[in-house]
This record gives C-alpha cells, sequence and structure tokens, in this order.
C-alpha cells in the first residue's frame, strides 16, 4: 500500500542530510544551555539518569513515530494529521494536535531567541575582551548588566529573528546542510576543548560526581517531571518539527536507524557540556542551581584564564548561535509550511508573518529578567513568584511537548493500520518492529500519563505511591 503522495515543499538530498537537519534540530540550546542549568537546579546525578531514561523510553519511539507520520502525509503536520486520520478513518479532530504542535513552536520560538540572543551578546561581550582575567563577580556583572536591559535584549533578539526568517524563507534544505555538516563538528570540538580545560583547572571530580551520582534523595514528582520534558525538548519531539523535517524525507531511508543517530548525537552533546561546566562551576564556588544565566556565569570565566581564551571563547558563542539557529528554524517551519499550504502564500510572506507572531510573544521573555520579574497577577496562586518565561518553558517542555508524543505515538501506533504502519516504517526485523510498536504503544504513553499523574498529586491522593 505505498502511498504516492509528494511534498510541494521539496526534499532533503539524501537520507544523510535528513540526519544532519534532524540533528540540527536537535543539538541546539537545550543541549548547551539548558540541560546543565536543568541538572544542576533539580540535583545532579539523579536528574542525568532519569533524562537518559526518558530519551530511551519515550524519546527513540516518539521520534520514530513522528517521522512515520510525516514521512506519510508529506505536509506540515497539521495536513498531514488531517490526511491519515481521513486515510485511517479516524476523526477529523486529529488535525488539533497540528494545532497544538504550531501553537508550541510559536512560544518555545519566543523565548528560544531571547536567550540566543544572549549568546550573540555575549560573541562581542568575549571578543572585546570583557572577561580577561574577571573574577567571578566581575563575571556575574557583565551577565546582570545584560539582562537588566530590555533594550539590549531587544535588539539581540530582533536580530535573531530576523536570521531565522531569512533561512526558512528560502526553503529550508539550503544552506542548513553545510552549516550543520561544518558548524556542528566544530561546536563538539570546542565542547571537547573546554572538558580538557576543566580537567586541567576545573574541578573535575567535582563534576564527575554531580553529574553521575544519583542522589535519589532530591527527586520529586516534579523533578521527574521536568528531566521527562527535558528529553522532549533536547530531542526536538512532541510539537511536529521532526513529523515536518520527516515529511521530506526521501521513501528509501530507514527510520529506526535515522531516530538512533539522532538520539545518540543529542545525548552525547548535553552530556559533554555538563562535563565541561560543572568543573568549572565546583572550582569557582559557582552556585551549580542558579538557573538560566549558569552557562553565561561559568564558560566567560574559563575563556578569560585560557590562553588564546577570546578567540576561542567568542567562536564558541558564534558556534552556540549557529546551533540555535538550526533548531529555531524547525521550530517554526510546521507553521510557515502550513500557512503555505493553506493560504497559498508565498514563503516569504509566510516568514514573515509567523516570525513576527513569536517576535510579539517574545517581547514577554524580554521582560521578565527586568521590569517584569515575576507576574504580580498570580501572587495567590502556586505561580506565585514565576515570570512570563518561566511560565512559558515550564508548560511548552513539561506539558505540551509530552502531551503532544504521546498523541503522536497513539495514532501511530493504535489508530493507524497495521499494514500502512509496516509499510512506511520497513523495518527488515520483526523482532525490532515490534519492540517499537510495544513501546509507542503501552511503555510511552503509560509511562507519560503516570509521571502527569504523579506531579499532579493524583497518585499519592489515592495513596498508590
Ligand atoms: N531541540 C532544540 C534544542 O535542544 C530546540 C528545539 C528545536 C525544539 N525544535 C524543537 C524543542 C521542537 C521542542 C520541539 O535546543
Amino acid at each position: 500500500m505505498a502511498t504516492v503522495r509528494t511534498s510541494i515543499h521539496g526534499y532533503w538530498s539524501s537520507r544523510f542530510a535528513f540526519v544532519l537537519a534532524a540533528s540540527g534540530s536537535a543539538i541546539g540550546l537545550g543541549n548547551i544551555w539548558k540541560f546543565p542549568y536543568m541538572a544542576g537546579e533539580n540535583g545532579g546525578g539523579a536528574f542525568v539518569l532519569l533524562y537518559l531514561v526518558c530519551v530511551a523510553l519515550f524519546g527513540a519511539p516518539v521520534m520514530m513515530a513522528e517521522i512515520l507520520l510525516g514521512r506519510r502525509g508529506r505536509s506540515s503536520p497539521m495536513n498531514t494529521m488531517r490526511v491519515l486520520a481521513a486515510e485511517e478513518k479516524c476523526s477529523s479532530s486529529w488535525d488539533l494536535l497540528g494545532l497544538m504542535g504550531v501553537l508550541a513552536g510559536f512560544l518555545i520560538l519566543s523565548y528560544y531567541s531571547v536567550i540566543a540572543g544572549w549568546a550573540l551578546d555575549y560573541v562581542v561581550e568575549i571578543g572585546s575582551g570583557s572577561f580577561v582575567n574577571v573574577t567571578r563577580d566581575e563575571a556575574g556583572e557583565v551577565f546582570t548588566n545584560l539582562i537588566s536591559s530590555p533594550r539590549r535584549l531587544l535588539f539581540w533578539h530582533t536580530l535573531f529573528m530576523v536570521l531565522t526568517m531569512v533561512v526558512v524563507a528560502r526553503g529550508v534544505s539550503k544552506g542548513l546542510e553545510t552549516a550543520v555538516r561544518l558548524l556542528m563538528p566544530a561546536l563538539l570540538f570546542l565542547v571537547l576543548v573546554m572538558i580538557a580545560y576543566a580537567m586541567v583547572k576545573g574541578d573535575f571530580y567535582a563534576g564527575l560526581k554531580f553529574l553521575f551520582t544519583p542522589d535519589f534523595s532530591k527527586l520529586s514528582p516534579g523533578v521527574v517531571l521536568k528531566a521527562m520534558g527535558q528529553a522532549f525538548f533536547s530531542l526536538s519531539l512532541g510539537m511536529g518539527a521532526i513529523m515536518m523535517y520527516g515529511s521530506y524525507l526521501p521513501r528509501d531511508a530507514s527510520i529506526a536507524t535515522t531516530s538512533f543517530q539522532v538520539a545518540i548525537v543529542d545525548t552525547v552533546v548535553a552530556v559533554l557540556a555538563g562535563l565541561a561546566i560543572f568543573p568549572i562551576v565546583f572550582a569557582n564556588g559557582l552556585e551549580a542551581g542558579q538557573g538560566p544565566g549558569l552557562i553565561f556565569n561559568t564558560l566567560p570565566l574559563a575563556f578569560g584564564q585560557m590562553m588564546g581564551g577570546v578567540f576561542f571563547g567568542a567562536i564558541f558563542f558564534v558556534l552556540l548561535v549557529f546551533a540555535a539557529w538550526t533548531s529555531a528554524i524547525s521550530l517554526i517551519e510546521p507553521a510557515v509550511a502550513w500557512l503555505i499550504e493553506k493560504f497559498s502564500i508565498s514563503r516569504l510572506w509566510s516568514s514573515l508573518i509567523c516570525g513576527g507572531i513569536a517576535w510579539v510573544i517574545g517581547l514577554g521573555t524580554v521582560f521578565s529578567f527586568n521590569n517584569w520579574k515575576r507576574i504580580e497577577l498570580f501572587n495567590d496562586t502556586f505561580l506565585a513568584g514565576k515570570s512570563f518565561f518561566d511560565l512559558l518553558e515550564y508548560t511548552t517542555s513539561n506539558i505540551m511537548l509530552p502531551l503532544g508524543g504521546v498523541l503522536i505515538c497513539i495514532f501511530a501506533a493504535w489508530f493507524m493500520r497495521e499494514p500502512s504502519r509496516r509499510d512506511e516504517l520497513q523495518i527488515a526485523h520483526e523482532g525490532a518492529y515490534r519492540v517499537w510498536r510495544f513501546l509507542a504503544r503501552y511503555i510511552t504513553p503509560l509511562g507519560v500519563i503516570l509521571i502527569f499523574l504523579h506531579a499532579i498529586g493524583i497518585l499519592e491522593k489515592l495513596h498508590i505511591t
């Protein structure tokens, strides 16, 4: 039952090009910025262990399901879900799943762009020598000055959003392949340089111990939820980004192999980033749980002392911006492709509109670090003390992405008919196919739902745990 649908947006030139693009989407701020600060805030080793378990149990099956649906539907997630639901004789409400993905993409990109803006600012800051031989407190001041200035944040946020729109407007495959092929290995190399530095000058043992000795007393239902959210976020799952990229995948490529490659590369980069950062944190008496500023307060200290640090530091942040760029593109591509399909407008217009929307929402994050640190409205609720950025970050990663991921799995593993599924996945090995189907049918949905229930405390109330 081979489908003959084609993509109106084009195709990747090869399976390798897809692996590059999907890795470009997966590797980004999530690995270098978010993973270390989440691990730092949530107790280190136990969080890392849970994260790895979530990548294996949920990440890999959901990624396969996303690519499977995308390649069969060959259009934006919203239309893919509509077409596939009709083909499999399911309710037309499945396209709401695409809609939730588009929404999540806008919300995530809105703050992603502000943080990528911090990295842009640091290229200039480090490149101009601001951190040469600074003390811990002086380095901290540079960061505080940056986030307290709405104007500076706005400038960099705007620049990053424009850069993203330029690439999306030209079509995702152009330029992306080269960027990922050359720049990702370069980023990895610099992370290794940082690890070498951390081994010599940092407290490497303390870093290792923090990341790899699980202290289960630090676990709480909230931490488990965050580890799961981080797995979805880091692998770009649950909102249709990988589904969109899958729709450009040639038919002869193996979905399973591809998914594993992307998941492994992404995880390795995150763990290496942790290894580069925590030894410096402990050697300088910095706070591991300080939150989103962690890498911006840590890495410049190392670059400030290192030989050639001005050069390496500037390059490091340039590469981080590139990594963020190739991720940002995938956050907005589903929305852009959908507008094109729906209203037959040009790619340029569609990119401008979508980028504009995300830019406006991003203003909320720009002010989250200065004028509106806390949303006063929620003072009496459990949201007290949270900023707009905190709320966005929390709801998108910990609720929207896992929910989207589970629904994608449920559609692929339950609602799609067996022949369609097998035809698209083309797994030669029967056992491997069954393992995937079992994970996607039972383990991922039940696991995610249990973690949700646990986090909202229902399981405790029922005395189940
Ligand atoms: N995975 C990217 C990172 O780690 C961010 C990202 C890109 C993303 N596309 C996504 C997150 C889709 C969730 C969904 O930085």
